[in-house]
């Protein structure tokens, strides 16, 4: 098993985006009440007291949509400036970012996720579930406004949903030719939405890669990231193409990472409710900090390193939570 010591840390459940994959439109979410959110001043008392010491170094800061948060330009500070923090990065849709990235920025973030599953704004929007104005170019222009404040590396990842947006990789992966932008493809996962994309819902990854190196050629990449992602390059490109495999290929027992959701829930694995720790109540009935740390080292042995479609869903009734609700 692989040192873990990544911690993947929700900040919100709300999202303003409804994307197909993650928070369908029309379903109803029970989202976490404002009082049950961790704190900021929580949260920086777990990352401090409790996770450094258990010798994590690398955070990401994700939702739901983090920056809906309040106070997340003083939380990426508090977390920043620890001596222990090697690296600290967020997952945003980008939708907010063109006021957001500089201000972060200054708070000393340095590397930013974005999804960007389209450069059709029509499809763009089919996907991420929005209507009336467009906001496919706001999006972009977050994204422009991350390069251009000097977020290095910015990736893009694109969830490939068959009859949605498969016909676009190749102009997807051309972004990765001119700019040191890292597109990463992402197998979707019937998580949350099973039943949304019937049967065979992901394109191999494999099967993207084909139809790349026909066109442009495709190397290996030394380049590498801290996640699951395969990193490959076009030859000569500025930036990388990763690839997420997770349906197709099996990376849980290289899984380097833990979550806590944005009610104070540490899971060891995306998928499984099993031996969660609820950290929040713990906190709040101030426990004592070194009783959490053998709590959480015994939980991080319960880390299942089969891949999940060959685990027994059973218990965890299908895997129905989404991503933004277990933290993306
Ligand atoms: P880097 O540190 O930049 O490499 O980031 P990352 O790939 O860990 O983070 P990001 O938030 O961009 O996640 C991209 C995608 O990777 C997610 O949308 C998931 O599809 C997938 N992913 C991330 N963590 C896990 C995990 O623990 N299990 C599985 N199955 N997939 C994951
Ligand atoms: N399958 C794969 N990726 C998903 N994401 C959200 N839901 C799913 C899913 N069901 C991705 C988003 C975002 C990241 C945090 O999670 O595209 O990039
Ligand atoms: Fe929001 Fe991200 Fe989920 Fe889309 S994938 S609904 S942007 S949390």
């Amino acid at each position: 098993m692989p040192k873990i010591d990544y911690l993947r840390i929700s900040l919100i459940d709300k999202c303003n985006f409804r994307c197909q994959y993650c928070m369908p439109e029309g379903t109803k979410f029970d989202y976490v009440l404002n009082h049950e959110l961790l704190t900021n001043q929580e949260i920086v008392t777990l990352v401090r007291q409790v996770f450094i010491p258990l010798g994590f170094t690398k955070f990401r800061l994700t939702g739901g949509e983090p920056l809906l948060r309040p106070g997340l330009v003083d939380l990426v500070k508090d977390i920043a400036q620890l001596p222990e923090t090697e690296d600290l990065a967020l997952t945003t849709n980008a939708f907010l970012l063109k006021d957001l990235a500089q201000p972060l920025y200054n708070a000393g973030l340095r590397r930013i996720n974005i999804s960007l599953d389209s450069l059709n704004p029509k499809t763009f929007d089919r996907i991420t579930g929005n209507h009336g104005r467009s906001r496919w170019q706001q999006t972009w222009e977050g994204i422009q406004t991350a390069h251009q404040v000097g977020f290095n590396p910015l990736k893009l990842n694109v969830v490939v949903i068959p009859g949605l947006n498969d016909t676009e990789v190749l102009d997807l992966a051309e972004l990765s030719i001119k700019r040191q932008w890292h597109v990463r493809f992402i197998e979707f996962m019937p998580i949350g939405n099973p039943e949304l994309f019937g049967d065979k819902a992901w394109i191999d990854s494999a099967e993207l890669r084909h139809q790349i190196r026909r066109k442009w050629g495709l190397m290996e990449s030394n380049i590498k990231g801290n996640g699951p992602a395969d990193v490959f390059q076009i030859p000569g490109a500025q930036g990388t193409l990763g690839f997420i495999s997770q349906m197709s290929e099996c990376f849980c027992d290289r899984c380097n990472r833990v979550r806590l959701s944005a009610d104070g829930w540490l899971r060891p694995c995306l998928l499984n409710e099993t031996g969660q720790i609820d950290l929040k109540t713990a906190l709040r009935s101030s426990v004592d900090l070194a009783e959490l740390q053998t709590q959480i080292s015994q939980l991080l042995l319960l880390k299942p390193e089969i891949n999940f479609k060959e685990r027994d869903s059973g218990t965890d009734g299908k895997y129905t939570r989404t991503m933004s609700q277990i933290g993306g």
